[in-house]
């Protein structure tokens, strides 16, 4: 937070000042109350010291963007934007409480609240990236809590579109939650350094401290980017802290953007592992529902192309430097089903964009068709599942090999609208889906086993007798 006298706040017709909530590198927040309807609401206002007309577009840009993903449970809600009188761009927002951003520090968080918090907000960032948008400030003080007690994603400031990305300027970086890719200037932000700042904020939240941070040393700016670009981060040292999460968090902070998790959906997946290794409910993942079933784990170096130019506020932590402004301009194909990797030899190409789609639609049909003609005898075995609460059994997995790729499918056994299935591959940690089919790279030892298990509630049922195919079943 930048240490300086906030702003005057502006005259805003149909809005009373009540007080300032809080200052940022380029902006204040303040409590205001609208008229009509009458409700309290927090109104970012720029600071008119930086307020160019490529930092008017910039802030347009960001009111766009988190209009447009306001309808999401973890991103925080944005009501209007204009200019004041004065000539400075405000965003009028839901107002929330700032405590996680600004209390971790003093009282590290529960691990099962930490483990809640990262995947929602990873959830509102896969969305994000679904919708071609790179938020490029994820950190602890842009997790709000709304007054129902969520936590929700603040800050679309550094994220731009396409088109705006062009000409926007003067948005900053946090250093300790960049990436060393993005602090070296070799990227300006892709869906890998995303992943970097998730797990650096989730570390910090457990740790009450940021991954790079030394107690009882500098941590200057530099200081910071010296360790970042060249150390892992320290161990956080809490005893409650199960090694794999230590593992994983350490996973997104890899110094090769190559060596992390694919992509934000493969990290939520990884802390809902977690969560059920503790015997906690798993936290459900939240991206459209549409886009869930038909997920794909694309290749980000696909899914991101960066344009614009930006540079930043001195103080706050935020260091001043061009850098183009974050937009992923190859959206994630909108009809492809999962398609997850057993090793680091993994192929990734993005599925033909359709064909899946169809081949859903298509299986939708022949379902329906055979629903009617097994009448009765279908609702019944239906009903009965769900009646008797009994998690289902999958059965029957086939799989075969088609160019180097292990397609496994199975018949759903009777899923609730809620349940999904854990799909296991080895050790390694388990995917989960709604699809009943799952493509994985045949790898270098030619032979692939996996298990598949039912998800109801955070608990599994049976599961699955293993299924193993070799290079000899390929077609
Ligand atoms: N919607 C909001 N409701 C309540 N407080 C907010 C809200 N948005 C921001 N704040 C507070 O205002 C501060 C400044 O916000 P911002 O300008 O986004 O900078 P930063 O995220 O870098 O701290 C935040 O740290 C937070 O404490
Ligand atoms: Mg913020």
């Amino acid at each position: 937070m930048a240490r300086r006298l906030p702003s005057q706040p502006p005259n805003l017709p149909g809005f009373s000042y009540v007080r300032i909530l809080g200052s940022g590198g380029f902006a204040d927040v303040f409590l205001y109350e609208q008229n009509l309807p009458r409700r309290q609401v927090a109104v970012k206002v720029m600071l008119a010291e930086v307020v160019t007309s490529q930092v008017r577009q910039m802030f347009q840009a960001e009111a766009n963007l988190m209009a447009q993903l306001s309808p999401h449970p973890s991103i925080l809600t944005v009501y209007q934007a204009g200019v004041s009188s004065d000539g400075r761009p405000y965003l009028v927002m839901e107002l929330c409480s700032a405590a996680i951003g600004q209390r971790y520090r003093d009282e590290p968080l529960a691990l099962p609240v930490v483990l809640g918090i990262g995947i929602r907000i990873a959830s509102a960032v896969e969305t994000a990236h679904r919708s071609g948008v790179l938020h490029r400030d994820i950190k602890p003080s842009n997790i709000l809590t709304t007054a129902y007690g969520h936590p929700v994603l603040s800050d679309f400031g550094i994220a731009a579109t396409l088109g705006e990305a062009e000409s926007s300027e003067a948005v900053g970086l946090s250093i300790p939650w960049s990436a060393p890719e993005v602090l070296l200037d070799e990227t300006s932000g892709t869906v890998a350094s995303e992943v970097w700042a998730l797990g650096a904020t989730i570390y910090s939240l457990l740790a009450g401290r940021s991954p790079f941070e030394v107690s009882g040393k500098d941590n200057t700016p530099a200081d910071l980017i010296a360790r970042i670009t060249k150390s892992k981060p320290q161990p956080i040292g809490r005893e409650d802290l199960p090694h794999r999460l230590e593992a994983i968090l350490s996973r997104t902070m890899s110094r090769k953007p190559e060596a992390r998790q694919r992509n934000v959906l493969e990290l939520i997946r990884e802390l809902q592992s977690v969560e059920t290794e503790l015997g906690l409910v798993q936290t459900p993942i939240e991206v459209a529902v549409d886009d869930w079933a038909l997920a794909t784990s694309a290749n980000p170096d696909d899914r991101t192309r960066i344009k614009g130019v930006v540079s930043v506020d001195p103080s706050g932590g935020r260091r001043k430097r061009k850098v183009p402004a974050g937009v992923i301009a190859t959206r994630t194909p909108p009809g492809t089903l999962p398609r997850q990797s057993a090793g680091s030899g993994a192929s990734r190409e993005p599925e033909a964009p359709g064909r899946w789609t169809k081949a859903l639609v298509w299986s939708l049909v022949a379902c329906s068709v055979l629903v009617v003609l097994l009448g009765s005898t279908a609702a019944f075995v239906l009903v009965r599942v769900a009646a008797n609460g009994e998690i289902p059994t999958v059965r029957n997995v086939s799989g075969r090999v088609d160019s180097g790729t292990v397609i496994f499918s199975w018949n759903d056994p009777g899923l609730q609208a809620q349940d999904a299935y854990q799909v296991s591959v080895g050790t390694a940690p388990p995917s989960i889906q709604r699809g009943t089919e799952f493509r994985v790279d045949l790898g270098t030892a030619g032979r692939v086993c996996i298990t598949v298990t039912v998800n109801r509630d955070g608990k599994t049922g049976q599961p699955s007798t293993p299924k193993c195919v070799d290079s000899a079943s390929g077609t």
